[in-house]
C-alpha cells in the first residue's frame, strides 16, 4: 500500500463514527495529501470528469491514458488551461492502461470509455490492487460480466462505483427528502424513462460531435464510433441507469429492498433509418444499415417490497428531452414531466389539481444541494456532474464506503441484459438476480444521508 493511501485509511479509520460538522472531518478536509487519480478514456466525458478533476485542490490528475490523439489534445488542453502540472500520459495500443495501473501509483482511477471496455478496465484495475474505481454507466454488457465485478471487488474489498449523476438531481433528492420524512406515505409505483433523442449523436460527421452528419463507426467521432454498433446488434432497453438509479435509491434497492423480476417490450425500428434517410439521402450507404434496437423500450420490473417500476428507453425519435419520473405513494405523487406535486390533506387544492412541484422542491431542497448548489451549478448537467464525482472523491479520501457501490452498479445496469433476454423470449417474466447474495435484507440506506457528500 502506498503511505498516502494508508494515511488516508488511517485517518478515516480514526474518525469512522464521526459525523457531520465535526471538527476532526475538516481538518482531513485541510489536509495537505491529494489524491492520485488517473483517468482511463478521455473522450468528452472523460474531459468533463478531467475539468471537475483540475478544478479541485485535494486532487492532483497523477495519469491519462486515450488511445486516440485529438480526446488526448483536447484533455492536454484543458491540463494546460489549468496552470496543473502535467500528469503522465498513457497511449499507443488498447491495453496502455494496464501500464498505467501498474506504474502510475494511483489512489483511485475514473474510466469513462465505451461500454464494452468498462468490465475489462475495472477487473484489470482491481487486479493491480486499486481499492477505488469510478466507472461511467454501465458496468457490463453481459449478465456474466455484472457477475464477475461484483465477484472481483468482494474478494479484493474494492470500492466499484458507477458514476450514475441523476441520482443527485435536485428534484430526485428532494423527492427523497419528502420520502424520507414520510409525504408520500408507502411508495407503490416509479417510472422513469431515458427519453432522448440521440441520432444526432448516434451519427455526425467524424469531426463534429452532435447533429452533423450520418457517420458512424469507423467514420464517426466521439460516441458514434461506437454507441451506434449497440443499437445495431442488441434490442433491449440499453442504458437504464440514468432512470433507474434515482427511482432504486428512493426505495431502498439493495437495502432493504431488491428487484425481483423483469419484463421487457420493443417497439418496432424505424428511428435511425429515417435518419439516415432524412438527412443523408435515400442512397446514403448507411441507408441499407439495419438495427435491431426498438425505437421505445418498454420494461416493467417488481420489487421485494411490492412496488412495481415502468422504464422507457426511447432514443431513436425526434422528442424534447425528459427523464420522465413518477414517484406514487399511498399519500400522494410526484410527476416531473407536468411538474405536479399532490398530497392528500397537504397540497394547496383538491385532489383534481396539482401543486407547482417548484414550492414543495424549495422547501424540501437536499442539505446536499443547500451546501453545494452553488459550486455544483458551475458544471455539467446542471451541476449533478459535480455532486458524483465529489462523492467518489470525498469516499476514496476518507477511506470510506462509496454511497453507491458495486451492488448498485451491477443492478441498474444489468437491465440491459435481462430485457434483452426478456425481449428475445417473446416478452417472458425473468428473475432478477441478487447480486449481494443475501446482503439486501441487513444493508440501511446510507444514500444522500449527509450534507457532506
Ligand atoms: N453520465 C452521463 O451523463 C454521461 C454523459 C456522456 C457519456 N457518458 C458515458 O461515458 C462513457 C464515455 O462516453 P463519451 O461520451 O466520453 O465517449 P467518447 O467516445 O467521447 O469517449 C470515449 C473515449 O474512450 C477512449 N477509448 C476507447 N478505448 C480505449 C482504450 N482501450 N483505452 C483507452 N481509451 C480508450 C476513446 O478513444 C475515447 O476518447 C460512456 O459510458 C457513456 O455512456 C455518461
Amino acid at each position: 500500500m502506498q503511505p498516502r493511501r494508508k494515511f488516508v485509511q488511517q485517518m478515516a479509520f480514526s474518525t469512522a463514527a464521526i459525523t457531520l460538522g465535526n471538527p476532526l472531518i475538516a481538518a482531513i478536509n485541510r489536509q495537505p495529501q491529494k489524491l492520485r487519480l488517473g483517468f482511463i478514456g478521455t473522450g468528452l466525458r472523460g474531459q468533463a470528469h478531467l475539468a471537475m478533476s483540475l478544478n479541485r485542490t485535494d486532487v492532483e490528475v497523477a495519469a491519462i491514458c486515450d488511445i486516440d490523439a485529438r480526446m488526448l489534445q483536447m484533455a492536454g488542453e484543458l491540463i494546460k488551461k489549468s496552470g496543473k502540472t502535467r500528469p503522465q500520459v498513457f497511449t499507443g495500443d488498447p491495453y496502455a492502461y494496464r501500464k498505467m495501473l501498474e506504474s502510475a501509483k494511483l489512489d483511485a482511477v475514473v474510466i469513462s470509455t465505451p461500454w464494452e471496455w468498462h468490465t475489462p478496465m475495472i477487473l484489470d484495475s482491481i487486479a493491480a490492487g486499486q481499492k477505488y474505481i469510478a466507472t461511467e454507466v454501465v458496468l457490463g454488457i453481459t449478465l456474466e460480466d455484472h457477475w464477475e465485478v461484483v465477484r472481483a471487488a468482494e474478494k479484493s474489498n474494492a470500492q466499484v462505483m458507477m458514476l450514475e449523476n441523476a441520482c443527485y438531481r435536485r428534484d430526485i433528492l428532494a423527492v427523497l427528502n419528502m420520502i424520507r420524512q414520510g409525504l408520500f406515505g408507502e411508495i407503490i409505483h416509479l417510472q422513469g424513462g431515458y427519453q432522448h433523442d440521440l441520432r444526432g449523436v448516434k451519427f455526425n460527421d467524424g469531426v463534429t460531435p452532435y447533429n452533423s452528419g450520418v457517420e458512424f463507426g469507423e467514420k464517426g467521432f466521439s460516441e458514434a464510433k461506437w454507441r451506434t454498433q449497440h443499437s445495431i446488434h442488441r434490442n433491449g432497453d440499453l442504458y437504464p441507469t440514468h432512470d433507474v438509479g434515482p427511482l432504486a435509491m428512493l426505495i431502498d434497492i439493495n437495502r432493504g429492498n431488491r428487484f425481483v423480476s423483469l419484463n421487457s417490450f420493443a417497439s418496432k425500428a424505424r428511428g435511425l433509418h429515417n435518419y439516415i434517410v432524412k438527412k443523408g439521402g435515400a442512397d446514403h450507404p448507411n441507408a441499407k444499415q439495419l438495427f435491431k434496437l426498438g425505437d421505445v423500450v418498454t420494461t416493467q420490473l417488481s420489487c421485494a417490497n411490492g412496488e412495481t417500476i415502468f422504464l422507457q428507453h426511447d432514443t431513436n425519435l425526434p422528442r424534447p428531452y425528459s427523464l420522465g419520473f413518477r414517484v406514487q405513494g399511498t399519500n400522494g405523487i410526484w410527476m416531473n414531466l407536468n411538474n405536479g406535486i399532490y398530497i392528500e390533506g397537504v397540497s394547496k387544492y383538491d385532489h383534481e389539481r396539482w401543486d407547482d412541484a417548484a414550492e414543495w422542491f424549495k422547501k424540501y431542497d437536499h442539505p446536499l444541494w443547500k451546501k453545494w448548489g452553488e459550486e455544483a451549478t458551475k458544471t455539467g448537467h446542471d451541476g449533478i456532474d459535480f455532486f458524483v464525482l465529489h462523492a467518489f472523491i470525498e469516499a476514496a479520501k476518507r477511506g470510506e464506503p462509496t454511497p453507491m457501490d458495486v451492488y448498485d452498479a451491477a443492478a441498474w445496469s444489468a437491465i440491459t441484459p435481462l430485457s434483452e433476454s426478456s425481449i428475445a423470449l417473446g416478452n417472458e417474466t425473468v428473475d432478477f438476480p441478487d447480486f449481494t447474495s443475501g446482503k439486501w435484507m441487513h444493508r440501511p440506506n446510507q444514500f444522500a444521508k449527509g450534507a457532506l457528500y
